[in-house]
Parts: C-alpha cells; sequence; structure tokens
C-alpha cells in the first residue's frame, strides 16, 4: 500500500496542560477559552483555536468505574456554549444540550457539573452549542472510565482523531461554519488530520508490545476508514462497551464522527502505522518507532469485563418508531416543517436548513417517542438521502438488529449508508428529555436534530 504524508514532517506542540485547580472553588475548572496550537507541521504558524483548558484536545478526563466526574465549566469564549459528555448514560439534568437539559452558559458565565459514569470504556466530552463551529474550533476532550480489572498492556493510548480545515500560508482556521456546501453536502472536510491536536505523532514502541488504541473520532463530519500497518490485534470495545467476544482486526474499518473503538495490538511490524485508508492509499495519522523487542505474538486478549446493560428481551415484538433521515443536496424533499411552518425546501435553504428526520427540521416542540421509563422500543432509521448519517441518542446505548434478528454491539452513535435502513432496539431506562442527532455536525446544524422522552 502507499504510504504517505499530509505534509512534511514537522515539529510537534508541547503535550496538553493538566487541568487547573483553583483554590476558591471545590469543583475542578474545565475553562473553555482561546488558544494557540501547533497543528499544521514545519514552519507553518500555530493556529487560533477554542479549547478546554485552551488545547484541543482538552485535558484527558480519567476516573475508576462508578467514580464522579465533577468539573465547573468556566465560559471564557465569546460565545455561549454548554459541555455533552458523549456516551455516558448520565443523569438527565448534566447531559450539556442547551434548551432541553439546561440554559446555555453565556461568557462569563459557569456552570457545575457533576455525575457518576456507570460504565467503563471510552468516551469523550465535546461542546453542545453551536457545534459545529465550536467543535471545529477545538472543544473536545476525552473521558476514560477505567475497568476495575483492566487488561495487561504496555501503553494504554486514548487517540482523538481529527481533521481541520486550515488556510494554506497562514494555517489559520477557515471560518467558513455555516457555508451552504457543507451544510447540504458532507458536512466540513478538513484538509489537515491530526491525533491529540498533533500532526503525524511518533511514539517509540518496543517489537512485540500490547497496546491498546483508544480511538476516537472527534472531527466534524469525517468518516475515518482506519488502517493499521505493523500492528496486529484485536477490536475489544465500540462506543466504549466491550465486545464479547472480541473481534480479530482483519482489515480497515470505519470511524464515523463520534465513535469510538478500542483496539488490543501487538506491535509485530519493524515500524508501525496509524493509518486513515483513502482511495488513493494510505495516510499516517500516527507512527510508532519500533525500537528492540522480539517479534512474538501474544494469545487474544481476554473479553472486557460487561457493563451493567439492561437486557433487550424479544425485540421483535417491541414498539417500532420509523424515523425517515430527509433532504440534503439531490433527495428531492419537496418541503419540510420547521417550528410548525410547513415551507418549501427552497425557503429553508435560504435559512440554511437543509435536512428533516420524518420531515421535521430542528426540534419539534414534540419529542419523536414519548417512552416509559424501562420500555424496550425499536427505531427504524431510514436514510432516504444520497449521504451516510451517524445517528446518535443521548443518555442512552443501542443495539442493531441484523436480518436474523441477532442484536449487534451497544452503540451510541451509528452509521446509516445512504440508500439504508437499519433497525436498532434499546430499552428507554435513563429518565428525561434526551437528543437523538445525526453526529454530522453540519447536517445537525441544518436541521437534523431530534429528541425523545423516557418519563
Ligand atoms: Cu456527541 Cu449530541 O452529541
Ligand atoms: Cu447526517
Amino acid at each position: 500500500m502507499p504510504l504517505t504524508r499530509r505534509a512534511l514532517l514537522g515539529s510537534f506542540a508541547a503535550a496538553a496542560l493538566p487541568p487547573r485547580f483553583a483554590l476558591a472553588t471545590p469543583l475542578p475548572l474545565l475553562q473553555a477559552r482561546p488558544g494557540r496550537q501547533k497543528l499544521a507541521p514545519g514552519d507553518f504558524p500555530e493556529t487560533e483555536i477554542w479549547g478546554y483548558d485552551g488545547t484541543a484536545p482538552g485535558p484527558l478526563i480519567r476516573v475508576a468505574q462508578g467514580e464522579r466526574i465533577q468539573r465547573r465549566l468556566v465560559n471564557d469564549l465569546p460565545q455561549a456554549t454548554a459541555v455533552h459528555w458523549h456516551g455516558i448514560r448520565i443523569d438527565n439534568a448534566m447531559d450539556g444540550v442547551p434548551h432541553l437539559t439546561q440554559a446555555a452558559v453565556e461568557p462569563g458565565q459557569g456552570f457545575d457539573y457533576d455525575f457518576v459514569a456507570p460504565d467503563a470504556g471510552t468516551y469523550w466530552y465535546h461542546a453542545h452549542n453551536r457545534s459545529n463551529e465550536q467543535v471545529a474550533r477545538g472543544l473536545h476532550g476525552m473521558l476514560i472510565v477505567d475497568e476495575s480489572d483492566r487488561p495487561d498492556v504496555d501503553h494504554d493510548l486514548p487517540l482523538a482523531i481529527d481533521d481541520w480545515r486550515l488556510e494554506g500560508e497562514t494555517a489559520a482556521l477557515s471560518g467558513d461554519f455555516d457555508n451552504m456546501h457543507d451544510l447540504s453536502h458532507e458536512g466540513r472536510l478538513g484538509n489537515l488530520l491530526t491525533v491529540n491536536g498533533q500532526f503525524d505523532p511518533s511514539l517509540t514502541v518496543a517489537r512485540g508490545e500490547r497496546l491498546r488504541l483508544r480511538l476516537a473520532n472527534v472531527a466534524n463530519s469525517r468518516v475515518f476508514e482506519i488502517g493499521l500497518n505493523g500492528l496486529e490485534g484485536w477490536l475489544v470495545a465500540l462506543d466504549g462497551m466491550p465486545l464479547d467476544p472480541v473481534v480479530p482486526v482483519t482489515g480497515a474499518f470505519s470511524l464515523a464522527p463520534a465513535q469510538r473503538a478500542d483496539l488490543i495490538v501487538d506491535v509485530t511490524g519493524e515500524a508501525a502505522d496509524l493509518l486513515s485508508i483513502e482511495p488513493d492509499g494510505g495516510y499516517g495519522l500516527m507512527r510508532f518507532a519500533v525500537a528492540g523487542g522480539s517479534a512474538t505474538r501474544r494469545p487474544a486478549p481476554a473479553p472486557l469485563p460487561p457493563n451493567a446493560m439492561p437486557e433487550i428481551a424479544n425485540p421483535a415484538a417491541a414498539p417500532l418508531h420509523t424515523m425517515r433521515l430527509m433532504g440534503g443536496m439531490m433527495s428531492g424533499m419537496a418541503e419540510a416543517t420547521l417550528g410548525t411552518t410547513t415551507m418549501p425546501a427552497r425557503e429553508l435553504a435560504q435559512l440554511g436548513k437543509f435536512w428533516a428526520l420524518n420531515g421535521q427540521v430542528d426540534m419539534a416542540h414534540e419529542p419523536f417517542i414519548d417512552a416509559a421509563r424501562g420500555e424496550t422500543l425499536r427505531i427504524a432509521f431510514v436514510n432516504d438521502t444520497m449521504f451516510a448519517h451517524g445517528m446518535h441518542t443521548h443518555g442512552h446505548h443501542f443495539r442493531a438488529i441484523g436480518g436474523d434478528g441477532t442484536l449487534g454491539p451497544w452503540r451510541d452513535t451509528l452509521l446509516v449508508q445512504r440508500g439504508e435502513s437499519v433497525q436498532v432496539a434499546m430499552v428507554a431506562d435513563n429518565p428525561g428529555n434526551w437528543m437523538l442527532h445525526c453526529h454530522m455536525l453540519e447536517h445537525a446544524a441544518a436541521g437534523m436534530m431530534s429528541w425523545f422522552r423516557v418519563a
């Protein structure tokens, strides 16, 4: 496979700063603020970003399973914001969705987040107000919840994979967040790929060492096809939730925006790379310099200890709610409803709205589903558009139902390809008002947002 780099190898920014603690407050601060970061390689200047504690990704938050997470968000941005803790089956009041679970936090204001992380695994946090702009500017970070019984690895690596759109000469962040083409097509695709905010970072490992790679796609809209070179191993978790049995990695696999994949891999090559596979070859996301060691393989790891997930009993009998994904370029959507007003698609386009869920643009006054607490239900995502969408439920994971009725892995974000229909089953066991939206953030901004209620 041809292996090229996006640009010449350059020097890398220093490691992320540790979280700051203020003496006057009992909660550790999480400060959303502008910062500068060396993203583009070589002689390119630093890029002005927005980040938690001024870095992208923000500080790594890491706790033991069942532990409490407390952070005081301080908004030092020129825009209102809020933090969503993606994939955590959280207390609804802490879910970080303006207008649904809390008021947006205005510039100069704060908000105390205080919740328990019930499930072990790889999660992330990100801004949930004007997300297409705020996440693109860098407001995201990783959140790791450790199993009580951790697998034996030599390196445990949280890897936030991002896609930035920078201006050629200046390496300034492109400010066209609401550009009509991105909103109505594939979303904002960038021109610089980074891992943990660095272009093509490198880590020295030894042959035969075992690595846990915790991949999180924090990009607005790019679906990565992840490939490995010189690394062999297994997928052990998706969206935080363990796979049992573990699945050998035999080729590239896709990672949609917001999805996570945990891999346990052995260093088997004389050089090793994490790759983004594209039609014209493989691009290096991160390299592993291999020094010493021996090429002996270890046996497959045991599955990670399971999280306490609800039982999905008899999914075929569960009530079915159909959600049609509509709109975007070339879909032929004639009209849709914004608020309570039905409008021709061309008028919606003038408002920057291109997508609808069941004919509704943005969040309707009434929920898509009104579920009784503990109810098992099904959602059929029917993709009537020319694009793929990454459908995400807040506060709950779900399982896709296969053609033969078998249940797939627990996920919180599902890639639904164009023209595809997928049924998922879930147990609505977490009370509150929860968003259900496309995690291609331009699609969400341009209408692909809904919500459900569990009471
Ligand atoms: Cu990761 Cu509604 O978001
Ligand atoms: Cu979408």
